[in-house]
């Protein structure tokens, strides 16, 4: 069964790769392209949209996405999780095809894996009973490059990343950052035009992280490096602001989207304390946060209920009540407003962490963002500073503006015995979203209309009812 496991990993390795698909032709080293000039488009997608079959309908994940990826730049892909970043790194490496729209590589659409781009993943990937040398290597075997090159090669990918000495080593042996530089040393050894990064630094501690990053743009700018180009997927803001020389900025309401695109133009290397930078961070948090047009549902034509909130436009951020609470009490002890940025950084967290509940917060009208601030509301205000029976009242009140919770409420007024199961939201919901946002969705709606007082939830039958008394709040 593992052996069976590993032997999958092996053959669909070099395909995750970014290397041939099976059937397809081997691409040889010696048939690659000139090299790009600066500016040279390397990477461009047209009218890109991905859908996901879901339950009983498509997903839409991606839509219209235009972008250019040109020689000489590093682009990061920033956006909140399931904003679709890595959905559209993949289609970028040709690994998943477009829905409609095209890809294309060098002005030629992709029909397979692309050949000019190879790829770094989070977990690194390694085939953990090949040593370091071997796993490289890998990376040239679907090129048809014969083994004595192909050794040579890896050697000088390997001492390029900093990995001399490790070459007989298994992964088992070897700290999250070593691992990483094979990572980075099996994508580099085929010499891609762009190197494609989903959140390569992410699974490692702190400063290993930002050793490895600091090594590679050295390595970036010295003109050693082998590639053309760099994508990079982020949530970390930081980071893409100190990587990135543009930064594409993913929204997700209620799919896919480019939010917005900002040439970053800082010098290298970056200095995290120069105002500029400090400017660029927060004006990226700002995007991120700020609450932008509900952008068109495909097939849907324009103007359709977009203006309204619906369960459909407005996905529920993971948030619990103890959290927003949190959050609100902690705006409120700094005078009602604060910085995002300093915020996030004073709590040791990442914006993958902070921004649901300042969705949250914003949803339920406790808070708004103003300029680079976080600023509570007067309701906000006033639920920040209320004892635990007025804070559910304002709470309540406050539901009525999110949509799931609005659902729920109605139908089980609807419905004679005020019970409902839970299969009936989950179906309405299914429409537009994963099983998996289905789940979360239902499970920040649970908590915050039983804090409500508006329902209650019964995990057995999985079965919604009304709460005595919630007639009110409809
Ligand atoms: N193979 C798949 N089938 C169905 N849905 C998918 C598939 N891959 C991704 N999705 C869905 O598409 C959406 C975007 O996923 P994607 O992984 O691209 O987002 P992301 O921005 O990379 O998120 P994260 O930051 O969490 O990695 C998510 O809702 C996800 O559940
Ligand atoms: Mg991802």
């Amino acid at each position: 069964m593992v052996l069976n496991t590993l032997r999958n990993l092996r053959a669909a390795l070099p395909q995750a790769l970014g290397f041939a698909r099976p059937g397809e032709a081997p691409v040889s080293l010696s048939a690659k392209p000139p090299r790009a000039a600066d500016g040279d488009v390397l990477l461009e997608t047209v009218g890109l949209t991905k859908t996901y079959a879901g339950a009983d309908s498509e997903l839409p994940v991606l839509g219209g996405i235009d972008l250019k990826v040109r020689a000489g730049e590093v682009v990061a892909l920033l956006g909140k999780s399931g904003s679709g970043k890595s959905t559209l790194l993949r289609c970028l490496a040709g690994l998943v095809p477009p829905s409609s729209g095209t890809v294309s590589y060098r002005d030629t659409p992709l029909t397979g894996a692309n050949p000019g781009t190879a790829m770094v993943f989070q977990t690194f990937a390694l085939l953990p009973w090949l040593t370091v040398q071997q796993n490289v290597e890998l990376g040239l075997e679907a090129r048809a490059v014969p083994a004595d090159q192909r050794s040579d090669a890896a050697r000088q990918a390997i001492d390029l990343i900093g990995l001399d000495g490790f070459e007989s080593a298994y992964p088992k042996e070897l700290s999250g950052g070593m691992r990483q530089r094979v990572g980075f040393a099996r994508a580099l050894v085929v010499e891609p035009d762009v190197l494609m990064m989903d959140e390569p630094f992410s699974a490692l501690d702190v400063l290993t992280a930002e050793n490895l990053r600091g090594e590679l743009m050295e390595l970036w700018e010295s003109g050693q490096f082998p590639t053309r180009a760099i994508v990079l997927v982020t949530h970390n803001i930081e980071e893409a602001v100190l990587m990135a020389d543009r930064i594409v900025v993913l929204g997700s309401r209620p799919y896919g989207t480019i939010r917005e695109t900002i040439e970053v133009g800082l010098d290298r290397p970056r200095d995290r304390n120069a105002p500029a930078f400090e400017e660029l961070i927060d004006r990226v948090y700002r995007i991120m946060t700020g609450r932008t047009k509900e952008t068109r549902i495909p097939g849907r034509p324009e103007g359709t209920d977009l203006d309204k909130r619906t369960p459909a436009n407005t996905p529920l951020p993971t948030a619990s009540v103890d959290g927003l609470s949190g959050l609100a009490e902690m705006v409120a002890h700094r005078g009602g407003r604060c910085d995002l940025a300093d915020l996030a950084d004073d709590l040791g967290l990442e914006v993958d962490d902070v921004l649901p509940l300042v969705d949250a917060l914003d949803l339920l009208g406790f808070a708004k963002i103003s300029d680079d601030d976080l600023v509570l509301t007067d309701r906000g205000t006033t639920f920040a500073g209320a004892d635990v029976q007025q804070s559910k009242t304002i709470f309540a009140t406050a539901t009525m503006n999110v949509p799931l919770v609005k659902l729920i409420t109605s139908s089980l007024h609807q419905n004679p015995d005020s019970t409902l199961r839970a299969g009936f939201f989950r179906d309405v919901l299914a429409h537009h979203y994963t099983s998996e946002q289905v789940t979360q969705q239902l499970e920040t709606a649970t908590d915050w209309g039983r804090y409500a007082e508006l329902y209650s939830y019964d995990a057995d039958p999985q079965e919604y009812r009304l709460d005595n008394g919630a007639g009110q709040a409809t």
